[in-house]
């Protein structure tokens, strides 16, 4: 099963990149093929549809064909004021907007549809970052997704890694064991 896993975060200290690499290392030790994006290596633009008139950039394009390659996705989402990342919208913006004049990607749901998509977040707060999937969620049913029921927000994210990463609580990591197997669960009895 090819799992990708991809984080709403840039930043080189991000809570929710360290949650991604975890949650990837379990989906490995699964016998998951997985691929850990990092949305810092696409170059994409913020969303225009002046700029996108000209062109869609070949980033975006690359982002689609990612998305449609992988059955099944985890995303770890940081939260900003209740909500998630300027960074997720726009970077699910582009990918769900179709390519005029290009058959392939005509529909803009394409990358989206029949995908199971598991939930992360983690934030130094109490609550994980868990508001934010409350929003992310709908978005992604709306493109189609099959959002995984099972979802795990990290709080007081600031103590929960060691030096090399790892969650030091047992819980914690079950938990986003929980939600990586429930998507690779799912994503092999929906996939095409
Ligand atoms: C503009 C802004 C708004 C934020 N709002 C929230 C919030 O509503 N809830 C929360 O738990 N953390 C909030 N935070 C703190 C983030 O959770 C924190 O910066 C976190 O480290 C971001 O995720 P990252 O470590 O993956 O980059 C906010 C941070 C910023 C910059």
């Amino acid at each position: 099963m090819k799992l990708l896993i991809f984080a709403g975060s840039t930043r080189a200290q991000s809570f929710n990149r360290r949650l991604a690499k975890v949650a990837a290392d379990l989906a490995s030790q699964a016998g998951a093929e997985v691929t850990l994006l990092e949305l810092s290596s696409l170059n994409i633009p913020l969303y225009n549809a002046d700029l996108e008139a000209i062109g869609t950039p070949a980033d975006v394009i690359r982002l689609k064909e990612i998305l449609l390659d992988h059955p099944g996705w985890i995303i770890c989402s940081p939260e900003y004021n209740g909500s998630y990342t300027a960074l997720l919208k726009n970077t699910l913006d582009w990918a769900s907007s179709p390519v005029k004049g290009d058959p392939r990607w005509g529909q803009g749901s394409e990358p989206f549809a029949g995908k199971v998509v598991g939930l992360l977040a983690a934030s130094p707060g109490a609550l994980g970052g868990l508001r934010s999937l409350q929003h992310l969620a709908p978005l992604l049913s709306n493109l189609q997704c099959w959002v995984a029921p099972q979802q795990f927000a990290l709080g007081q994210a600031g103590s929960a890694f060691d030096a090399d990463g790892q969650l030091t609580n047992d819980t914690q990591r079950t938990r986003v064991g929980s939600v990586v197997n429930q998507v690779l669960w799912a994503a092999a009895r929906l996939m095409p």
